[in-house]
């Protein structure tokens, strides 16, 4: 793929992302009444680098081509939201998907079925609708919606757990299992405080 095919590539996908990115703004300020309440904390977005591109392709045996790009990666297009509650999840989820224009590619649901190593995420894959001169397509962006407390858990495990094979392995894939099922217990702990606080 050269320079010049690659950003061909990617222009849709960035308007793609620009499109939901709106409208996660837009629900950030209308799922609630209360002004002062907000499910999300952060968002951050990217489209991915070329050289990723390829060398996703090439590991599971594709030509790192165009065409390949399309038709088997979903994740060219790449948001994250942090909320704070797994509430602020479901709601602004629920009311993404409300969207007729948009379809849902694939969702899966890793906080009612967290992986076996304790991750915890809510993922769609959202078909944007994209009209060109001539007609429409859809494209692909990867949406994970995160709590702080499970983006804080993802991060250390990306960092520690994919850089290097740590030498005492089975006793820290012990150790995360088990802070992941203890975050969960604080979250949940704060959301209570944070219900009664909103009833005064
Ligand atoms: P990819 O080939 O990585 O895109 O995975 P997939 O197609 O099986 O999709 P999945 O929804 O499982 O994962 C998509 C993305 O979620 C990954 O690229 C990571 O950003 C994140 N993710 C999934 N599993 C883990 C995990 O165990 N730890 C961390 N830190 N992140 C994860
Ligand atoms: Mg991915």
């Amino acid at each position: 793929m050269t320079n010049e095919q690659y950003y061909t590539l990617i222009q849709p996908y960035n308007d793609a992302m620009d499109l939901i990115l709106t409208r996660l703004n837009i629900l950030n300020h209308q799922v609630y009444d209360n002004d002062e309440t907000q499910p999300i904390h952060s968002i951050t977005n990217r489209i991915k680098e070329k050289e990723s591109i390829e060398r996703k392709l090439e590991s599971r045996e594709y030509q790192p081509s165009v065409h390949n790009a399309k038709t088997q990666l979903h994740d060219i297009a790449g948001i994250r939201v942090i909320c704070y509650f797994e509430h602020d999840i479901r709601e602004l989820a629920r009311c993404l998907k409300k969207q007729s224009d948009l379809i849902i590619i694939t969702e899966k649901d890793y906080i009612s079925s967290p992986k076996p190593n304790g991750y915890r995420s809510y993922h769609l894959i959202i078909g944007v609708p994209t009209y060109y001169m001539d007609g429409m397509e859809y494209y692909p962006v990867e949406i994970q919606f995160r709590t702080i407390s499970m983006d804080f858990w993802a991060a250390m495990e990306h960092r520690i757990c994919y850089k290097s094979q740590p030498f005492n392995e089975i006793e820290m894939k012990n150790a995360f299992r088990q802070y992941s099922d203890i975050l969960e217990k604080m979250e949940k702990s704060f959301e209570v405080y944070s219900e009664n606080a909103a009833e005064i």
